[in-house]
């Protein structure tokens, strides 16, 4: 007994050890088979453009060759992250066409809110697959392949079905926010929208809890990112006053920051409720931030740079779009190094930035507790 216990403090010890000096040697990885994925167009893989309109041209050039359904040049950080686990980028749950769902299912979509905005429907640019949505498609695909993967046998017909036994074991990953923050500063009214905001975490909070009935235990929760950077908000003419260190819009970032700050409270108390699931908060806004401040030692041009898409005053051609503006037709095509750009198209992040920031957070070092993401499942 008295061994037994020695040796468990051991290895807490030297689990501890290796966390801090940012290697996981003593723990094995975790192998997760399968990733579910909830949350906006920062990792839609095709969701929205199965629902809506195909995303065109110049999208995707920079690695798939053509237009794949993502808002960047190429892939999206939960693109290097499922290759980093060594499993197949993941299909959206809504895409009909070649599909496999071996190894989970994306259910993020451009435009989508953590709330459901039903009530405001009418307001550009906003999914109607809001989180109490892809949660409800969540559960339906569950209920589904789990009955397909029953009746029928065989390697060739269950191959694209999810196993039912990986559902316990996978990655539930949650990346959703910055649309609730762009609906919020929409209302014009800064009293009423903080106000709002524990409610907005609360329903996060309530995909939680849906996911672990649905027997979910390991989860991977994003924050969100500094949306005052973003260089469409920062092509108007704004005064040096109301930026911050960085050069971005301050009074948007605080607002990022305060939701992230409840977010993350509100995840330690779903760590106290659910002692049988493992959830990492991860600082999205941090590995962000950091590349946009270092922007130029990194590599890149200037943050405020975009490489598809033009935006001076009133003027907006949106990435891969015309616009016939007093007489000359405008065409938002792409720049001639996108790798050098963190900006694609002025919202959304190229391949290059989606690589930074993936390497940066699948290490655990903007994540707490710091565990590497292939070390998710364990506790620190
Ligand atoms: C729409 O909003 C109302 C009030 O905000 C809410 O009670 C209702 O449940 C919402 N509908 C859906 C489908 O979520
Ligand atoms: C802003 O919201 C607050 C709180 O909901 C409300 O009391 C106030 O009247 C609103 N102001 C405007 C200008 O709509
Ligand atoms: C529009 O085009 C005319 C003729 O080329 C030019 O004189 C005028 O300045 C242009 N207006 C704007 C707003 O660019």
């Amino acid at each position: 007994m008295e061994i037994l216990k020695l040796s468990l403090v051991v290895v807490l010890f030297f689990i501890v050890l290796s966390v801090q000096s940012g290697e996981v040697k003593e723990i094995p990885p975790c192998s997760f088979k399968a990733v579910y994925v909830f949350g906006d167009s920062n990792s839609d893989t095709g969701g929205g453009s199965a629902a809506f309109y195909p995303a065109g041209p110049p999208s995707g050039e920079t690695f798939f060759g053509r237009p794949v359904g993502r808002g960047s040049d190429g892939r999206l950080i939960i693109d290097f992250i499922a290759e980093h686990l060594g499993l197949p980028h993941l299909s959206p749950y809504l895409d009909s066409v070649g599909t496999s769902f071996r190894h989970g299912a994306n259910f993020a979509i451009g435009g989508s809110t953590i709330r459901n905005q039903n009530e405001s429907m009418s307001l550009n640019g906003v999914s109607p697959f809001s989180l109490d949505i892809q949660m409800i498609q969540f559960n339906n695909f569950k209920g589904r392949t789990g009955y397909l993967y029953n009746q029928v046998k065989g390697h060739s017909q269950r191959r694209n079905l999810p196993r039912p036994q990986d559902f316990s074991n996978a990655l539930y990953i949650l990346d959703i926010g910055q649309n609730d923050i762009a609906a919020g500063f929409r209302m014009k009214n800064d009293s009423a929208f903080h106000a709002a905001i524990p409610d907005i975490v609360e329903q996060l909070a309530k995909a939680v809890y849906n996911l672990h009935d649905q027997g979910a235990r390991v989860f991977w929760i994003h924050n969100t990112g500094p949306i005052g950077c973003l260089p469409v908000t920062l092509h108007y003419h704004l005064k040096p006053e109301e930026l911050d260190s960085h050069g971005c819009l301050k009074s948007q970032n605080d607002f990022a920051n305060e939701f992230n700050k409840q977010l993350k409270e509100r995840v330690i108390k779903l760590r106290a409720e659910f002692p049988d699931a493992i959830l990492t908060y991860v600082d999205m806004y941090a590995a962000k931030y950091e590349l946009i401040g270092n922007a130029k030692q990194e590599g890149f041009f200037d943050a405020a740079d975009i490489c598809c898409g033009f935006h001076e005053d009133d003027i907006h051609v949106y990435c891969g779009n015309k616009l016939k503006f007093n007489g000359t037709e405008i065409y938002a095509g792409t720049c001639e190094d996108p790798s050098k750009y963190i900006s694609w198209d002025g919202v959304h992040y190229t391949e290059a930035a989606n690589h930074w920031v993936a390497n940066h957070i699948i290490s655990g070092s903007f994540s707490d507790p710091p565990m590497p993401i292939k070390h998710a499942c364990h506790k620190p």
